[in-house]
């Protein structure tokens, strides 16, 4: 099977997927979605009420902050990234909480056969939950700014663009990290 066979299958999976509650209650399953040759491979917490409507991954002001984000770095959305979330529906309620760990448990082979078919060797962690599923024993903010190897791939560790949002002090912040990107790499 090639690789668009492969995904549109695990796609047909997780459109399916009753494995967690969230299934209850999501309106449509977000896979992710991007070049399935993308060089970096960027992964979120989860999807907010936009996604949950459409299916499509960060498509709303957190979408475009990151969007902004990745061309400072002088990379290209829709030419270069795989953009996917740690859980595929929506956490709720409340609304926009943290998933949760048997949701986090539930979901994670999806995410595990979603990378290793892009295969990019560049991962971007957007924020502590999706940081805390590959490095549980390490702190953020040892990390966050940084590169990271490990299994044969790079990680670089940054805020979810959410909480540049929220707060200017963290959009400062990730427009720095971004900017250096490319540089540390
Ligand atoms: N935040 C995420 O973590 N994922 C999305 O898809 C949207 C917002």
């Amino acid at each position: 099977m090639n690789k668009t066979s492969r995904m549109e299958k695990l796609n047909r999976e997780i459109g399916l997927c009753v494995k967690c509650r969230l299934s209850i209650t999501r309106i449509k399953p977000v896979p992710g979605e991007g070049p399935l040759d993308a060089d970096y491979f960027i992964i979120g917490q989860g999807p907010g009420a936009n996604e949950d409507e459409t299916g499509r991954p960060f498509i709303g002001r957190s979408g475009k902050l990151l969007t902004e984000l990745l061309a400072l770095a002088g990379i290209d959305r829709s030419k270069e990234t795989f953009i996917t979330s740690i859980v595929k529906c929506l956490p709720t309620p409340p609304l926009n909480r943290k998933p949760r760990p048997d949701e986090i448990a539930a979901c994670c082979d999806y995410l595990a056969r979603q990378i290793e078919l892009v295969g990019s060797k560049k991962i971007i962690l957007l924020g502590d939950v999706a940081f805390r599923r590959f490095f549980p024993k390490d702190k953020f903010s040892d990390w966050r700014g940084k590169w990271r190897d490990s299994g044969g791939r790079k990680y670089f560790i940054s805020y979810h663009p959410a909480a540049g949002i929220r707060f200017q002090k963290f959009k400062k912040i990730l427009e720095a990290d971004y900017k250096a990107i490319n540089k540390l790499d």
